[in-house]
């Protein structure tokens, strides 16, 4: 890759960028900017690496084109200093070509050197040593600007950049017209966790941040836009994990006159095209996989396709012999429900205590384990299952059963981890690099684990399936939705719906869900009022636009591939924020802070 080449490389102050400089650029007289990456200083010849965007270039001062007062301001540079140099660019000996450096053929023999921008002693190491760790990385950022001259970094936000433009390529080809919604906005639907900002001029009353431009965007298709896209920015005052940040970017798109398939196959348009700017080619349509289906086969609604280990419901296979445990459970309503890794068996005492452990990370009360060898099953699991239900479940000797029991909520998340673990093994390979799927039929309403309180699986303007309408009042909990998630080797890249139009099933779902008329009215008005103004059949998507990023940058936070990203403490290290502000701006603000 060579992203920056091209016309725009030539400035005043340069000719080309460093790290472009290949084979047929020698004999070529040039002047270069950068920072200096790294020097060694042979006494009495210089070599030093000069830095840009696009990667390094030898820069060789020897007194023999070499001025005396340059080889003296050369030898005075301090690491990481920003200069200009001239020179001309000579092919290597071939016996000096460094293979880490893409400009390894040649270097730029120097006859001119300015120092404009010098800098102190870098407080983390922009250039390292092969193999040496990265500094942690609290304090990378701290100083992210110095981290993001690494290459990954820089590499990893070419990379967003490429997929940014070929986003918008994409869906401005298939008719999607880009229009920006406002970030200073009312409340929005996803949930609790808005990002207020009191307003100096109402005292008392705040916009909210958008959480998703979810309301915007069917305002939009009332209005007759058709097709909308936003490369969006989404604020969420959440707990966060590795794969979430407290502000981050979504593809986001509406359109009308559409079902749920022309919505999908819009988004694979769109990720065939992100796969392919990465460098991937990868084939739709994506196979579907209903809800209870992934639940039922992988404990999961975003399962990593890439790997067999489906899990099985083993109750059938109980006889009287089980443990009282293990029947006591499935009187109980719950199921006795496993995972045969065949060719597993050969797993340690120390693996089968590390799943165990896994499982009961999970909340599992245990993990039930046997392994089938010549002579039969043995193992803990053979007292649990009981001998006589483990001769009914077919396996070849070196297979090995793993099992939980309890209620569908218990085992699927418990068992989904230890399929995870088992597929990190490294006799475990994967069947293919992308396994894309989408999730369909997902459950209209769900029960809150914390609270027991029914609530929306996905947010309160996605329509009830067709089959299901007309029981929407009668049996809603059973009601499946027109929502459907985009998941890639296990990673939820995005999710979406056709949307209610129907002003009396929004009020139902509302009613459904207790909340009262009149707060519906305050909070959700103007979209109703919207849909009763002549509303078109619409639904979309929105694709978590960071995660993507991560994944075909292959980092492994979505830190690393965000210009300038928050800790899991919602804290940005390098700008210092939040930070408390003076007594006077809260009071324009008509705010007091209580401690
Ligand atoms: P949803 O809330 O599922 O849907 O978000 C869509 C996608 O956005 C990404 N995402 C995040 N990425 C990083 N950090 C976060 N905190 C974070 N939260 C979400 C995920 C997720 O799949 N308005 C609806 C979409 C629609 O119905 O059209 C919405 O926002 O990849």
């Amino acid at each position: 890759m060579n992203p920056g080449s091209g016309s725009a490389q030539a400035t005043s102050l340069r000719s080309h960028r460093a790290g472009s400089l290949r084979r047929e650029h020698a004999g070529t007289a040039v002047r270069l900017a950068g920072w200096v990456h790294r020097v060694r200083d042979l006494g009495g010849v210089i070599f030093m690496d000069l830095r840009d965007r696009e990667g390094l270039v030898q820069l060789s001062l020897d007194p023999k084109w070499t001025s005396r007062e340059v080889l003296e301001r050369a030898g005075r540079v301090a690491q990481e200093s920003v200069i200009l140099v001239q020179g001309t660019v000579e092919l290597r000996p071939e016996t000096a070509r460094d293979s880490a450096l893409a400009s390894r053929d040649v270097e730029v023999r120097v006859t001119g050197l300015e120092v404009v921008g010098p800098a102190q002693v870098p407080a983390i190491p922009v250039a390292r040593k092969e193999g040496e760790e990265l500094p942690a990385e609290e304090l990378r950022l701290k100083h992210r600007i110095l981290d993001l001259r690494r290459s990954e970094l820089q590499q990893n936000l070419i990379l967003r950049h490429r997929l940014l433009q070929r986003a918008r390529r994409t869906l401005t080809g298939l008719g999607f017209l880009e229009i920006e919604t406002p970030i200073l906005t009312k409340p929005t639907p996803e949930g609790a966790r808005d990002y207020l900002v009191p307003s100096r001029v109402h005292p008392g009353e705040f916009y909210a941040l958008p959480q998703s431009p979810q309301i915007y965007k069917q305002l939009l298709m009332v209005a007759g836009f058709d097709r909308y896209f936003q490369i969006a920015r989404c604020f969420r005052d959440e707990d966060l994990r590795a794969d979430r940040q407290p502000e981050f970017t979504q593809i986001d798109l509406e359109a009308s006159f559409v079902n749920e398939e022309d919505v999908q196959s819009c988004i694979e348009a769109v990720l065939v095209a992100l796969w392919d700017e990465a460098g991937e080619t990868v084939t739709p349509p994506f196979p579907r996989l209903r809800y209870r289906e992934a639940m039922e086969r992988y404990g999961i609604d975003k399962p990593d396709l890439r790997y067999r280990f489906e899990l099985q419901d083993l109750s059938g296979h109980l006889r009287g012999d089980a443990a009282e445990f293990v029947t006591g459970a499935v009187a109980a309503g719950g199921r006795l429900r496993g995972i045969l890794a065949t060719g597993l068996g050969g797993a340690s005492r120390k693996d089968l205590d590390q799943l165990a452990a896994v499982a009961k990370g999970a909340r599992a009360s245990g993990l039930i384990w046997a392994r089938r060898t010549e002579a039969g099953w043995e193992g803990q699991g053979v007292k649990a299952f009981g001998a006589e239900g483990l001769a009914t479940v077919t396996a070849a000797p070196g297979d090995l059963l793993l099992a939980a029991v309890g209620p569908d909520s218990v085992t699927g998340p418990a068992l989904h981890a230890v399929r995870m673990q088992l597929v990190r093994r490294p006799e475990v390979t994967p069947s293919t690099r992308h396994a894309f799927c989408w999730i369909v039929d997902f459950p209209l309403f769900e029960q809150d684990p914390g609270s027991g309180a029914w609530v929306f699986v996905h947010h309160p303007f996605t329509a009830p399936h067709r089959e299901d309408l007309n029981r929407l009042e009668s049996d809603p909990w059973n009601c499946r939705a027109l929502h459907y998630d985009a998941v890639y080797n296990g990673n939820e890249l995005g999710s979406g719906s056709i949307r209610i139009t129907n002003p009396e099933v929004q009020q139902t779902v509302f009613r459904l869900l207790g909340v009262a008329a009149e707060e519906v009215r305050r909070r959700f008005g103007f979209l109703l009022d919207g849909l009763a103004a002549g509303a078109p059949p619409h639904g979309g998507f929105a694709l978590g636009f960071d995660r993507i990023t991560m994944l075909l940058a292959g980092a492994q936070s979505l830190r690393d591939v965000i210009a300038f990203p928050k800790t899991t403490a919602a804290r940005a290290l390098f700008e210092g924020a939040p930070t408390r502000v003076k007594e006077e701006d809260l009071k324009a603000l008509h705010l007091k802070v209580v401690e």
